[in-house]
């Protein structure tokens, strides 16, 4: 079974807890945080406090990817925000154990997400800690980019080194789900596909 994670980086933030609550109803599986600091990646998104406030919103698994540098001072944040998982850039961080260790330590899933060029190779000391590996299919910073198919290669090449589960993000809509859902992905991320739909009902329906 495949999990569709809306990110609400395309969700309408005028209306964000109407907007939650629509993706809810649509069938959502986990709800996707694209947190962006205007260092590692160019654009600026939210902060601790937003995933707190979606917190209190949805009772649905909170999937943080952070976009960030240093994501090993912050893990504490955003796990006492209510984030279910934290995902950390393997380009941002110098001792991937570690950090893996201290979301764990506050009892969250760990994942390690790779922007396209980067390697499943970064991951040879970290397999058996892994919750999950983003495999990115686009350039992190900014929703609604266009799939880059050369990354799906490395859902494979993960599965063969772990049970941990795949997550892919990036340009997912009904055109390229197909190749990612193939390929063995566990979890598609979309923001563009689904807050851009008139039916998200049917939009993740089609996703899925
Ligand atoms: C990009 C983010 C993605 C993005 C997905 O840096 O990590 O989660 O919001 O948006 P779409 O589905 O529009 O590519
Ligand atoms: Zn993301």
């Amino acid at each position: 079974m495949t999990l569709i994670a809306p990110s609400i980086l395309s969700a309408d933030w005028a209306h964000l807890e109407a907007e939650i609550r629509a993706i809810e109803q649509a069938g959502a599986d986990w709800i996707h945080l694209d947190v962006m600091d205007g260092h590692f990646v160019p654009n600026l998104t939210f902060g601790p406090k937003v995933v707190e406030t979606v917190r209190k919103i949805t009772p649905l698994f909170l999937d943080t990817h952070l976009m960030i540098t240093h994501p090993e001072q912050w893990v504490e944040r955003y796990a006492k925000a209510g984030s279910d998982q934290i995902t950390i850039h393997a380009e941002a961080c110098a001792d991937l154990p570690s950090i893996l260790a201290l979301i764990k330590s506050f009892g969250k899933k760990a994942g390690v997400a790779l922007s396209p060029d980067t390697p499943v190779t970064v991951l040879e000391r970290v397999w058996a800690d892994l919750d999950c590996v983003l495999v990115m299919t686009v350039h992190p910073g900014f929703g609604g980019q266009a799939f880059m198919p050369g990354p799906v290669s490395k859902i494979a090449q993960i599965k063969a080194k772990s049970k941990c589960l795949v997550e892919v993000d990036g340009g997912i809509n009904a055109k390229t789900a197909p190749m990612v859902w193939a390929a063995g992905a566990d979890i598609l991320v979309a923001g563009s596909a689904i807050f851009e739909s008139p039916d998200y009902k049917q939009a993740i329906l089609t996703l899925r």
